[in-house]
């Protein structure tokens, strides 16, 4: 059975103080009311990493960054490396957000030099994929994705790639309140599932979470959930608000 995930996107939200307490009020609601098929990730800003980490003790949240470097180290001001990261002990990073694509002009050569420093020093990739609205329009979204995941991922053996976790976040649906249609969702994600399996072999394509993020809320989280193909989600705006976060956790189960 595939690892079910929903980890939480922070993005550049909340003060270490606010971080704190919606970290509490999370780990007091999981280990309440979640079973235990279904991991939960808090994707924090880099500053919050260790706070939160060190909060979290034996919790069984676990907590995650929100990007690193394609170097391992040197003069690069103000870039945080898969190696450092490691040093913290964080397990998993999500790896090319549309909007790391989009504002800081990441490409899919760069991201899979961050999906190697990210496997090299054990931390798990949450790689992102998804197209923007006029793809979408132009119905070319498929060949988009396809090319998007054969380009940061398909240069890994066939054990690396099993350590990787997939999101499809369409742009179109991210904070915009306008989320895919599950069974939009499930269209995609079996597309890349089969792309991974034309190449992998489909004993491997079946072992890798994909999951689903834009505009994923407590409301519509179990019909997405419910979709053969979707391993569960990447959540920005409703993990903020631990009891609409933990709905979703809860909602996967
Ligand atoms: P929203 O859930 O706010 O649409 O954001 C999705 C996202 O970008 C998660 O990485």
């Amino acid at each position: 059975m595939r690892q079910k995930i929903v980890a939480g996107n922070w993005k550049m939200n909340k003060t270490l103080e606010e971080a704190h307490i919606l970290t509490a009020e999370l780990m007091g609601m999981v280990a309440d009311e979640v079973k235990g098929n279904v991991i939960t990730v808090l994707c924090a800003p880099f500053p919050y990493l260790l706070p939160i980490k060190n909060q979290l003790g034996n919790s069984s949240i676990k907590v995650g960054a929100q990007n690193c470097s394609e170097h391992d180290s040197g003069a690069y001001t103000g870039e945080v490396s898969a190696t450092m990261l490691k040093s913290m002990a964080i397990p998993y990073v999500i790896i090319g957000h549309s909007e790391r694509r989009q504002y800081f002009g990441e490409n899919g050569k760069l991201l899979a030099t961050k999906v190697d420093k990210a496997l090299a020093n054990n931390v798990t990739p949450i790689f992102c994929c998804g197209e923007p609205l006029e793809i979408r329009e132009k119905g070319t979204h498929e060949a988009l994705v396809k090319q998007q995941v054969e380009e940061s991922l398909f240069h890994l053996n066939q054990e690396a790639i099993q350590k990787v976790v997939v999101a499809y976040e369409p742009v179109w649906a991210i904070g915009t309140g306008k989320t895919a249609t599950s069974q939009q969702a499930q269209d995609m994600h079996a597309v890349i599932r089969q792309h991974i399996a034309a190449k992998y072999g489909s004993a491997t394509a079946d072992k890798i979470s994909i999951l689903y993020g834009g505009s994923v809320k407590a409301d519509n989280a179990k019909e997405l959930f419910a979709c053969a193909d979707v391993d569960g989600g990447l959540v920005g705006g409703a993990s903020l608000k631990s009891r609409e976060f933990v709905e979703i956790v809860k909602a996967i189960g």
